[in-house]
């Protein structure tokens, strides 16, 4: 079975919804508010896992509540945890959500997930080299991606970066990179570029896959362009849909589909994740992704829920 390491962030969401935001110096009501499991690494990480890879989530938590409350669900998610970062004086990462109209927008606070850093990393090489594909977001220091990335690559490891939040990449890292994942703002500021995407893609052909929400999937084979599209629901929140589709592409690459097969594979699990309240709990299993592509494809596509190309 494929190895999975998920080498990133983990977080507490402190979620509100409401539906007016204020402006700034403004109070307004929201309506209800909850705490949930979060953080794009754990996200990711329980994505794969549910679809029934072996997975384990290389990450920091501080010595607190919230990191016991977030380390307890991931190993109920089965998620291998041998490596956690346990790190004192600091408190567990945090992620502010406000949820409006099935939108949102995050503030985070980093805390111990500066701490994945590649001090952290060096010391966990040998059992990271046990792993096959490697998944990356950007809520952990930079530093470690480019120490690690390089000495992944020499390996011959299958790389996928989900470039969120966006930072620049550099060109020698984007190389090294199997996958990147950016979604349609992303891809300017780490690329660098202000090309549309339909002309960037052409310079990175099989490698980077640009998200476009329910607008679908978008890349370049070499040839010509290719769209995969989105399932189209009528999101209940959407937070977490990037890392649905990040963990599951992974695990579809990982089981040796093709790229465009892992791609809607992603889109299904996104697709069916945004169906739930929270990052994590919509997100699907092997199974339901089964039970919807079977009785699936026909009968959604009659009532208009999935769009197949
Ligand atoms: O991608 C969604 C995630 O972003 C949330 O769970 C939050 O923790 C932030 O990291």
């Amino acid at each position: 079975m494929t190895r999975i390491a998920v080498i990133g962030s983990i977080n507490i969401d402190y979620v509100v919804e409401t539906d007016v935001l204020p402006s700034m110096g403004e109070t307004v009501s929201g309506k209800n508010y909850f705490l949930s499991p979060g953080g794009k690494g754990a996200n990711q990480a329980v994505a794969a896992s549910r679809l029934g890879a072996e997975v384990a989530l290389y990450c920091s938590v501080g010595k607190d509540e919230n990191g016991s409350i977030l380390l307890r669900k991931m190993a109920k998610e089965n998620i291998q945890l041998n490596h956690v970062n346990h790190v004192e004086g600091v408190a567990t990462g945090a992620a502010f959500i406000e949820l409006c109209k099935g939108e949102n927008r995050i503030l985070i606070v980093p805390g111990a997930n500066e701490f994945t850093n590649s001090a952290y990393i060096q010391d966990v090489l040998t059992d990271l080299y046990q792993c096959d594909v490697f998944l990356f977001q950007l809520e952990t220091p930079m530093e470690m991606l480019e120490f690690i990335i390089p000495l992944l690559h020499e390996k011959g490891k299958t790389i996928i970066v989900n470039p969120a939040p966006a930072y620049r990449l550099s060109e020698t890292l984007v190389e090294k990179i199997s996958y990147l994942i950016p979604n349609e703002h992303e891809y300017k500021t780490v690329l660098g570029t202000n090309l549309p995407y339909e002309e960037i893609i052409k310079s990175h052909p099989n490698k980077l896959i640009i998200t476009r929400g329910k607008d679908g999937v978008t890349y370049f084979n070499g040839r010509e362009p290719v769209q995969v599209q989105s399932v189209a629901v009528t999101p209940v929140d959407t937070t977490g849909a990037g890392d649905t589709f990040s963990g599951a592409f992974a695990v579809a690459i990982g089981e040796g589909k093709s790229l465009k097969e892992s791609i809607r594979f992603g889109n299904i699990a996104a697709g069916l994740s945004i169906l739930k309240k929270g990052a994590q709990s919509g997100m699907p299993t092997k199974e339901e992704i089964e039970e919807f592509m079977n009785i699936g494809v026909s009968s959604h596509e009659s009532q208009g829920l999935f769009k197949s190309n």
